[in-house]
């Protein structure tokens, strides 16, 4: 078995490979004069079980024609598997046609990776689990639930926590990491006038004397985290922190965030984070290395994913 990895992301493949005492294997990815990108594989790779660590996070166009050059330079090098691990998987938030003459790109980017080469896809936090179906090829999207449930428990006394979906459609998201902690749930109705832009109408649920715990799958442009913790303090909740697994954090996210009402945004490290996050005041990065790792070691045995979830 052998780790490969694009640039989207080298501090997480290498913790990944720390974890399972695998090195990454080396692979030179340069750009021509016009921006076209080169990979070569720097060693043999015949007949080896390869897993390409990438995920398409910002810029997404280059970093997803890395991953599909990659397996494709893999192929070519007659690997005998490749599984695309893609700690995060953008373009996944176009999941239908939100109005006549629209693409799904979560459909295209799924028919593109297996297209390049991917036997199957280890993945995370799938933007809507449906996406896992878009792929034709075996699929393993990992949930950060037991991750986040080991921190709250850490941090937080479960009698006072709420756990709350910011929108709803990360209620199913909400209530299992509530069922597991054996916490409430609630709801915020959010609007979206416009893309880009959120609107709280109102919260489902009595959050009065309580510690929020919003929890989503993305943080983007930190609108929806920020007008959800503001009106659920209105509502009278204590404390307002938020559990996210992908942090996107476009334009002015961070800066946002730090004046928001978040006591805390906790995020895993599935995107690499420049220094403003690292050095942002209420923001903690959990590593998901270990959990990425033992799927891979999992998926390189033959040994069951799901039992990681029991
Ligand atoms: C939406 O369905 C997602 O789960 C996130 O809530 C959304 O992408 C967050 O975007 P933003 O941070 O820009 O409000």
């Amino acid at each position: 078995m052998k780790l490969v990895s694009g640039t989207s992301n080298k501090v997480l493949a290498k913790a990944i490979g720390d974890h399972i005492d695998a090195p990454l294997t080396e692979c030179e990815i340069e750009r021509f004069a016009d921006g076209e990108i080169f990979v070569r594989i720097g060693e043999n790779i015949r007949g080896e079980d390869i897993f390409l660590i990438q995920s398409t996070s910002k810029p997404a166009n280059d970093h997803l024609m890395e991953l599909l050059i990659c397996m494709d330079a893999l192929a070519r090098a007659s690997a005998n598997r490749i599984t695309a691990v893609i700690p995060y998987f953008g373009y996944a938030r176009q999941d239908r046609k939100t109005g006549g003459r629209t693409p799904i790109t979560a459909k295209l980017v799924a028919n593109l990776v297996a297209e390049a080469g991917a036997h199957r896809v280890l993945t995370l936090d799938l933007h809507a689990g449906q996406i896992q179906g878009f792929f034709d090829i075996p699929t393993d999207n990992l949930f950060v639930t037991p991750v986040f449930e080991d921190d709250l428990l850490r941090n937080y006394d479960t009698s006072e926590l709420m756990i709350v979906s910011p929108d709803v459609g990360g209620v199913v998201r909400a209530r299992s990491l509530a069922s597991r902690l054996g916490a409430d749930i609630a709801i915020v109705d959010k609007r979206r006038p416009k893309p880009g832009q959120s609107e709280v109408m109102n919260i489902i649920g009595d959050v009065e004397g309580r510690r929020c715990i919003i929890f989503d799958d993305i943080v983007d442009s930190g609108g929806t985290l920020c007008n959800a913790a503001a009106k659920l303090k209105e509502h009278g909740a204590i404390s307002v922190a938020a559990y996210v697994t992908h942090g996107v954090l476009s334009g002015k996210a961070v800066e946002r965030i730090a004046k928001s009402e978040l006591s805390e945004l906790v995020m895993t490290d599935s995107i690499a984070v420049d220094e403003t996050v690292i050095k942002a005041p209420n923001i903690r990065m959990i590593s998901i290395a270990p959990l990425l790792g033992e799927a891979i070691r999992r998926i390189a045995n033959e040994e069951s994913v799901s039992k990681l979830f029991d």
